[in-house]
């Protein structure tokens, strides 16, 4: 008689790793999260009464780590669209050691996964010192981050084991969605039709991300393509910018390639000078207002012999001619397009790692929580 199954076999659900299955659980994991959070047309948070944290508030400090702080400046554009409140946003380990100019009416919200990282923790805990309100943005239920903050608003991802985060970012997009057009329906900020329509199109996104989910055979093919490059740069503007650095972030940390993500307003001040022959750039537009200047960028990097692989929004003229490879994502509001351009470039991080011969789960040198400085 012999066993043929591991317990981690069967937690892995029949998917060889745990990123790849919690890639694909993000449909469920962003449905759970918006449960319960949207009525009629309007956003409430009815499992948490945040009134006490955002009532006054003239300033968002937004302070995380790694993935958590990607979403984070998403969450800065999304907030200042929506709500009209200026927002910073920082790297905890930066954020502490600097000489934070508070204010009084200030809220400061941390986004954790885990809700233990120390460097994420030291800054709620000086926020707190100085009397400043803080909101927590975590996914597990009890840890430091959700007990020491006034309020938390979980995302429910459910458990992440990989040590690249997925689930937990997507949802954290989510979230910060959500907080954008509840703080613009307090603040008066938006038309009622158009909270309606944002409303509207995040109930559609779960759907959305599952139909990119299905093409993954076509972003694997690309990652085959380009398995063996050594260098890569993903660049974007406005939103697609703050994606393109967490698209970079995965690559690296999963597939040991190098990977630089660059405004791409700013390639004429250094980073032009890299590209060379046969060099990939990733390259994403999904912004309405900016696929002009974008269109540019990449005649720019072509002209030097880049490849490039387009991620873009379905009906973009004049996109195919520009790029080697592309891969087109459903039409969608610009406001919330990184919840979809993120899926293709996880897929991507993570047909690549697997080609190399990488330990997805486990790259070498990191944790899935630091919790020392
Ligand atoms: C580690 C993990 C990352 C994560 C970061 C922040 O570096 O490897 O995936 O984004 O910590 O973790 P947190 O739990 O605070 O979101």
């Amino acid at each position: 008689f012999t066993v043929t199954w591991s317990a981690e076999a069967a937690e892995k659900g029949g998917y060889p790793h745990f990123m790849i299955k919690e890639i694909m659980e993000q449909p469920q994991a962003l449905r759970d999260t918006l449960r319960g959070r949207i009525q009629g047309g309007r956003v409430e948070f009815s499992d948490v009464d945040l009134d006490c944290c955002l009532d006054g508030v003239e300033k968002v400090f937004i302070v995380a780590c790694g993935t958590a702080y990607h979403a984070g400046v998403v969450g800065k554009h999304v907030i200042e669209r929506l709500a009209c409140l200026p927002v910073e946003v920082d790297i905890a380990s930066e954020f502490r050691y600097r000489d934070v100019l508070w204010g009084d009416k200030s809220l400061l919200i941390v986004i954790s996964q885990s809700g233990e990282t120390a460097d994420t923790l030291a800054a709620l805990r000086e926020a707190k010192k100085k009397g400043i309100r803080v909101l927590a943005v975590t996914n597990v239920v009890g840890s430091s981050v959700a007990r020491e903050a006034d309020r938390v608003i979980y995302t429910w991802a459910g458990p992440e084991i990989a040590v690249a985060s997925t689930k937990a970012y997507s949802t954290q997009l989510l979230v910060m969605y959500l907080l954008g057009l509840y703080l613009a329906q307090k603040r008066g900020t938006l038309p009622e039709e158009v909270i309606a329509s944002t409303v509207r199109e995040l109930r559609g996104i779960a759907d959305k991300v599952e139909a990119i989910l299905e093409k993954a055979g076509a972003v694997e093919a690309i990652a085959e393509k380009y398995a063996a490059t050594a260098s890569t740069f993903f660049i974007g503007r406005g939103l697609d910018y703050a994606v393109a650095l967490e698209g970079a972030l995965k690559l690296k940390e999963i597939s040991y390639v190098h990977a630089e993500a660059y405004a791409a307003g700013e390639l004429k001040h250094g980073t032009l000078a890299l590209i060379e022959k046969g060099v990939p750039v990733i390259a994403i537009v999904t912004q309405d207002e900016l696929q002009d200047k974008m269109i540019s960028n990449i005649k720019e990097v072509k002209a030097r012999g880049a490849e490039v692989i387009g991620i873009a929004k379905e009906g973009l003229a004049g996109i195919e001619e520009e790029t080697d490879e592309l891969f087109v994502i459903p039409g969608e509001d610009s406001l919330l397009t990184p919840m979809l351009t993120v899926v293709p470039l996880q897929l991507f991080a993570y047909y690549m790692a697997v080609k190399r011969g990488c330990d997805v789960d486990k790259p070498r040198n990191l944790a899935k929580s630091v919790t020392v400085e």
